[in-house]
């Protein structure tokens, strides 16, 4: 179950603040159970949870693996909301070094010509032992036309023409049900494909095939995953007290002038989660002249590079901090014989146990510093606890937004950006 720990910055507010900033959580809580608020037609993933589709979970789990069974590589070519999710959790999971199964190549989710023309080459080398590489792709793009994936999936499908492969079983198509470029695609090549609710959008899309797909691929328990979310959706539609209580709190430091949300992660593989929850909260709050900045930091790393900005700079930042109670590995600290770097004081303590003592030096120091805590934990790093802090995410991120009187689901800012680009570029 998640942890929330708000006392370390609940106390720099008068009397009645927060309660009055719960008062409105609770208002916006129930605007989104009972579908009234801004951007209602995009609930659709709350209802995927409530709903849950066994035989969908089932399909995702026997394309994953049949694709596993044959590919080398498997490239994920999306942006934004169609990739992030999936690598959050894939790189959460995943050992540091010699990952299992297929390797996962990310692509589409920038204009790097560099990259591309890499990646191809690296597609088209052999093995080690002379034989090709075994290459699919699944390509993934709600509106089947954002200009990023289209032309890497143009230089990547044009790259698998060279390979003497069957085209259709290498590409494995995700979008929206009907209209998009991407199933002219379908229509013409016959892909296989995998649709996109029309009602759940980007950036609220991991638990769809959007991420499901890449993720079960990677060689990951979707259907653990998917439960895990299935059961905080439960549990918070009975027992919301937590994402009030913690939206209260943004929204009240949102308008005490605080501006930058740094999510710290203490271990280093989740640092890609808060890519995820960076895009969900900075897309969904950021209009209107409105929103927290949301930044991601890795500690103890980044405590030697931006840490002391955060205890002692302007004070716009508070923090995050998202940590793991169970030590994800056994291992110690040695005692030597000669103890010449004196640190035989540490020595029969897991790393974890210092790690865990450097999180309690970052409240310790930084909240005398001034800084605001928010200390949220989960258990462990498996997919059910993912699952859980997906949609514990995926809901503040709503209540909140709607605190702050904000459509969540909206993006206008994007859209003027790729309008402009597309001006830029000639498209007519
Ligand atoms: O959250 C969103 O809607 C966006 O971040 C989209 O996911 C992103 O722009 C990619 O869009 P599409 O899936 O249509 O290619």
């Amino acid at each position: 179950m998640i942890r929330v720990d708000l006392t370390k910055a609940t106390e720099v507010f008068e009397e009645g603040v927060l309660e009055e900033a719960y008062r409105i959580a609770s208002d916006a809580f129930t605007e989104v159970q009972q579908g009234t608020g801004k951007g209602n037609e995009w609930l659709g993933w709350r209802d995927i949870l409530a709903n849950p589709n066994d035989a969908l979970l089932e399909m995702i789990s026997s394309t994953a693996k049949s694709i596993r069974s044959d590919a080398d590589v498997v490239i994920i070519c999306g942006i934004g909301g169609s990739y992030l999710g999936a690598k959050a959790v894939i790189e959460a999971l995943s050992p540091s070094f010699k990952k299992r199964g297929p390797e996962i190549i990310f692509a589409g989710h920038n204009i790097d010509g560099r990259y591309l023309d890499e990646l191809c080459q690296y597609i088209s080398e052999p093995k080690a032992d002379g034989t090709a590489k075994s290459v699919y792709i699944n390509v993934i793009s709600k509106s089947g036309s954002t200009l990023e994936t289209a032309i890497a999936f143009r230089a990547l499908l044009a790259e698998l023409e060279h390979h003497e492969v069957d085209l259709k079983d290498r590409v494995i198509v995700t979008t929206g049900e009907e209209g998009g470029l991407l199933n002219s695609f379908v229509q013409h090549y016959g892909f296989r494909k995998f649709v996109i609710p029309e009602d759940v959008g980007g950036r609220f899309s991991v638990l769809t095939p959007v991420g499901l797909l890449p993720i079960a691929i990677a060689g990951y328990d979707i259907r653990t995953l998917y439960y895990g979310a299935v059961s905080v959706y439960r549990s918070y539609e009975e027992q919301p007290e937590d994402i009030l209580r913690y939206a209260a709190l943004r929204k009240a430091l949102h308008d005490a002038g605080w501006r930058v949300d740094l999510f710290s992660f203490f271990e280093p593989r989740m640092v890609e989660f808060g890519k995820w929850i960076q895009q969900l909260l900075g897309e969904s709050e950021g209009k209107e002249g409105k929103g927290i900045f949301p930044s991601v930091a890795c500690y103890s790393t980044d405590l030697h590079s931006i840490g002391q900005f955060v205890q002692q700079g302007t004070p716009s930042v508070f923090e995050t901090l998202i940590s793991v109670e169970q030590a994800s590995s056994s291992k110690k600290i040695e005692e030597t014989v000669n103890n010449i770097d004196q640190l035989n004081y540490l020595s029969g303590n897991l790393y974890h146990e210092v790690n865990r003592l450097a999180k309690a030096g970052v409240v310790e120091a930084h909240s005398k510093g001034g800084v605001p805590i928010i200390d949220i934990t989960i258990g462990s790093i498996h997919e059910e606890n993912l699952g859980e802090l997906i949609y514990f995410f995926e809901l503040f991120t709503a209540v909140y937004a709607y605190s702050m009187g904000v459509n969540p689901f909206d993006q206008p800012g994007v859209e003027d950006y790729k309008k402009a680009m597309y001006r830029l570029l000639g498209k007519e």
